[in-house]
């Protein structure tokens, strides 16, 4: 029989090597408003006119809160060896500090307990996009530095509570788009559309990373401590000048902004000259605070991006694949992003802590057709493998995501999940992506 174009790929992936599946809070849990929870900036967010695509919330989302346990089997039934999710901060402290939810906590406790009787590694994320508004209405939210000490006081409670279990902490998940998608662009919350403000939330968001791991640290936790970040190789649409410079720039701007100051100690001097007035404030102290040596990093990968100098920002190259948000499907993109990593940063342990991609699924009588899907996902696998060989440190890999979720701007109507959601019933099905997975990781070991 000839080969799949998209088999596994025949090299065997190092012992341990971890592989999981993701989600976060919002996106999930729903329980918007019970057992003490306080409202984020993301239910605040949804309720304005016009801002999600489909007019959805997340109160409700997959449900997760009340379907723990099912999900926890889910997971068990998958063979996963991890699970990385998020901690919604407002369940935790209501208010955004002060006041600790001890509901809050113990759903975390219950969900963590969960996962290690079935034997899956506990992969925790501080913060995946729903700050508490109270943090908001008083003084601008990642604007002001405030946030930045608050996030460190926050991470202090959650490492005290849960950091004697937690296999891995990310403080940040996904910086970049907090700052850009929501301070400058404003097509997330909390809606600012605003560059300076922007620079200033990233530097602000980073600052609190690296707070976040001293008091993760002084909490006595022995878990791995790092970050997650979005990372797209950069491309030049032509091979003109203007669009090398312009793809140097956004490289600058999505990857290099972050990168630099977490593993050089400073913002990349190309950057800062071009945001001139935009540039954001920094203290004394700031960078060697960001710069805090940390154990891993997380790396989100789902397309590349082309850069030209003509038009503003384009995600795909004319003519290519890609999935139902328009993202180009390229998995060479993430073996060049590790070997970069490597050659560039010489970064701590690397793990894949998001890929996936949305797709329209066939859905009939109790089966979920997903083909695009797992080959997205098959592909993906090969080009990490393709990485290490070529020798970068990548210690895991989590799909993202393990359901059907509330795909933020975009609402319902983009489904990442390997298991489709049925939002009306709240029904899980595992998708053809799903019975992959499970064979793959039997096939591979599971860490
Ligand atoms: C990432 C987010 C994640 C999900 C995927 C599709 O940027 O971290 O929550 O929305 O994109």
């Amino acid at each position: 029989m000839p080969p799949e174009p998209s088999a596994p790929p025949p090299r065997p992936f190092p012992a341990g090597f971890v592989w999981g599946a993701a989600t976060s809070a919002f996106q999930v849990e729903g329980a918007a408003a019970q057992d003490g929870k306080g409202p984020s900036i993301w239910d605040a967010f949804c309720r304005e006119a016009g801002r999600i695509a489909d007019g959805s919330s997340g109160e409700v989302a997959c449900d997760h809160y009340h379907r723990l346990e099912e999900d926890l089997d889910l997971l068990a039934w998958l063979g996963v060896g991890a699970y990385r999710f998020s901690i919604a901060w407002p369940r935790v402290q209501p208010a955004g500090s002060g006041a600790v939810n001890e509901p809050g906590l113990a759903f975390y406790d219950r969900l963590v307990d969960g996962l290690l009787a079935r034997g899956i590694r506990p992969f925790a994320t501080l913060y995946h996009w729903d700050l508490p508004l109270a943090l908001q209405e008083r003084h601008g939210g990642w604007r002001s530095r405030e946030t930045a000490h608050r996030f460190a006081d926050y991470a202090a409670i959650v490492g005290r509570r849960l950091g004697d279990r937690v296999a891995s902490f990310a403080t940040l998940n996904e910086p970049w788009v907090v700052a850009v998608l929501g301070h400058e662009r404003g097509v997330f919350a909390p809606g600012i559309a605003d560059r300076a403000t922007a620079m200033q939330v990233s530097h602000h968001l980073l600052l609190g990373h690296g707070l976040a791991v001293d008091a993760l640290r002084a909490a006595g936790t022995a878990a791995p401590v790092g970050i997650v970040l979005n990372l797209s190789p950069a491309h030049a649409r032509t091979t003109s000048a203007e669009d090398a410079a312009k793809a140097r720039l956004e490289d600058g701007l999505g990857a290099r902004w972050y990168l630099d100051p977490l593993f050089k100690g400073r913002y990349p001097a190309d950057v800062l000259a071009h945001l001139g007035p935009d540039a954001p404030a920094i203290r004394d102290g700031d960078l060697q605070a960001i710069g805090r040596p940390i154990d891993f990093l997380g790396v989100n990968y789902y397309m590349r991006t082309v850069a030209s100098a003509g038009e503003p920002w384009s995600p795909a190259q004319a003519g290519a694949a890609v999935t139902d948000m328009g993202w180009e499907v390229y998995p060479a993109g993430l073996t060049e992003l590790l070997e970069r990593l490597h050659r560039d940063y010489a970064p701590p342990p690397l793990y894949i802590t998001e890929n996936g991609a949305a797709f329209k699924d066939l859905a009939a009588a109790g089966a979920v057709e997903d083909e695009d899907r797992r080959r997205y996902l098959a592909d993906h696998v090969a080009a990490v493998a393709e990485a290490i060989a070529r020798g970068v440190d990548v210690r895991g890999y989590f799909v993202w995501s393990l359901l059907d979720n509330f795909e933020w701007a975009s609402g319902y109507e983009k489904r990442f999940g390997i298991v489709r959601v049925d939002f009306a019933t709240g029904e899980r099905t595992p998708k053809r992506s799903a019975h992959w997975y499970r064979q793959f990781i039997a096939a591979n070991g599971r860490a």
